[in-house]
């Protein structure tokens, strides 16, 4: 294949969990180097084909672990001249020397988790820094990377407008290229999830979420960030093009725990099991939990799906060469199901309501896929 791929690569260690977490990981950094023998075997088991553009380190926490750990993966994956190379961090993590290996390395963007700089809300959720290390870190990233991005999560329990505004005017401040700002998510079991069914936390009032939403949109864009998908944001150029990847259906490959990959027709799903991977690779079984050869009525919803997450939305014709028929029999529905897809400039995407209302549009494209008769 000579087409470009994504690698994106799963290091599950954290200095400690998250109240609001669910994502695997674990806080037992001894078995780091059985873990990475076995990513090893993974990537040799699950070999890629074609001409990587883009990785991405993603955790847990990529920057807590050894850096030899990291240039064994970079030697194995033989990367040389990739675009684009993330690695996420939490800002506590971050040293001179490390930042100076990853430069060293290749990689050329830093994403760093800061969720907010409120001390108060740091501290309730276990986050192991606060405001002051955050701007010291970013000070220390920027004498090596250029291209920053900020994470934020918006309505855990104890954000406000007083702490929104200030979260605004630091990144206004010290400027990163990129920002990705999500609303915090409570579907998922996690600590928070158990104290929040007991009455021990609360979240903020939904009118704070919209609201508080809608100032983010605006603020960011008075600052020059360009959003280009429904939580992301971005300094011209900036892009996270790892990300686009996904929302452009492209191919990429997972390592590691937890890790997705899609590729051509195949989507799959890596274990987040850490005894099931070790167990499966011990068997020279590639550990996948989930493994489908989609069929095109699949491809087509799941192209939908992450690419109405684009703000553009995605080219007509793109969907009409790849789906033919398929595709306008499926827009035909599902444009009479939701007001809120606009047809503009040969692409389709979402009104401003239909991104509020995404949620919503994705279970209407499932609802239009149960029950479109196969062509
Ligand atoms: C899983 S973390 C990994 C990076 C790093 N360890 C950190 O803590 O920033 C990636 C991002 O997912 C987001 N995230 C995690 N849990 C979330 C939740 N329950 N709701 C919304 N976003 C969440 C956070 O913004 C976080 O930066
Ligand atoms: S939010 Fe980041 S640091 Fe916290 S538990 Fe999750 S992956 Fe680890």
């Amino acid at each position: 294949m000579n087409s470009e791929i994504g690698i994106y690569i799963h290091i599950p260690f954290c200095k400690s969990k998250c109240l609001y977490c669910d994502y695997p990981s674990t806080t037992n950094i001894n078995i780091q180097q059985k873990y990475f023998n076995y990513l090893m075997k993974d990537i040799e088991l699950n070999k890629y084909d074609g001409k990587i553009k883009t990785v991405f380190l993603g955790g847990g926490t990529p920057s807590y672990v050894d850096i030899k750990y990291i240039e064994n993966i970079f030697k194995k994956l033989n990367i040389t001249n990739a675009f684009e190379i993330t690695i996420e961090s939490n800002p506590e993590t971050l040293t001179e020397k490390k930042l100076y290996n990853y430069k060293m390395l290749g990689i050329n963007r830093l994403s760093m988790g800061i969720q907010t700089f409120d001390n108060n809300i740091l501290r309730a959720m276990n986050r192991q820094y606060n405001n002051e290390i955050i701007e010291k870190k970013f000070n220390l990233a920027r004498k090596f990377f250029f291209n920053i991005n900020f994470d934020f999560i918006l309505g855990l329990p104890g954000d406000n407008m007083n702490i929104l505004k200030k979260n605004l005017e630091l990144i206004e401040k010290l400027q990163p290229q990129h920002v990705s700002y999500y609303i915090f998510d409570d579907n998922h079991p996690t600590p928070l999830k158990s104290l929040l069914d007991k009455g021990k936390m609360k979240l903020p009032e939904y009118e704070f979420i919209e609201d508080g939403f809608d100032l983010i949109i605006e603020e960011l864009d008075r600052m020059g960030y360009k959003r280009y998908e429904i939580s992301n944001w971005s300094k011209k150029g900036f892009e996270c093009n790892h990300n686009l990847i996904y929302w452009n259906n492209e191919n990429y490959y997972g390592y590691g725990i937890s890790a997705g990959g899609h590729v051509n027709n195949i989507r799959y799903t890596k274990t987040s099991e850490l005894k099931k991977y070790f167990k499966y690779l011990n068997e020279n079984k590639i550990p996948y939990e989930y493994y489908n050869e989609n069929t095109l009525l699949e491809e087509l919803t799941e192209e939908l799906f992450m690419g109405l997450r684009l703000i553009d939305g995605i080219k007509v014709k793109k969907l009409k060469t790849k789906y033919g028929k398929l595709y306008e029999k499926f827009f035909k529905k599902l444009i009479q199901m939701v007001s809120d897809l606009i047809k503009v400039d040969n692409r389709i995407r979402l009104s401003k309501k239909g991104q509020d209302l995404s949620k919503m549009v994705f279970e209407k494209i499932l609802e239009v896929r149960e029950n479109i008769e196969w062509i």
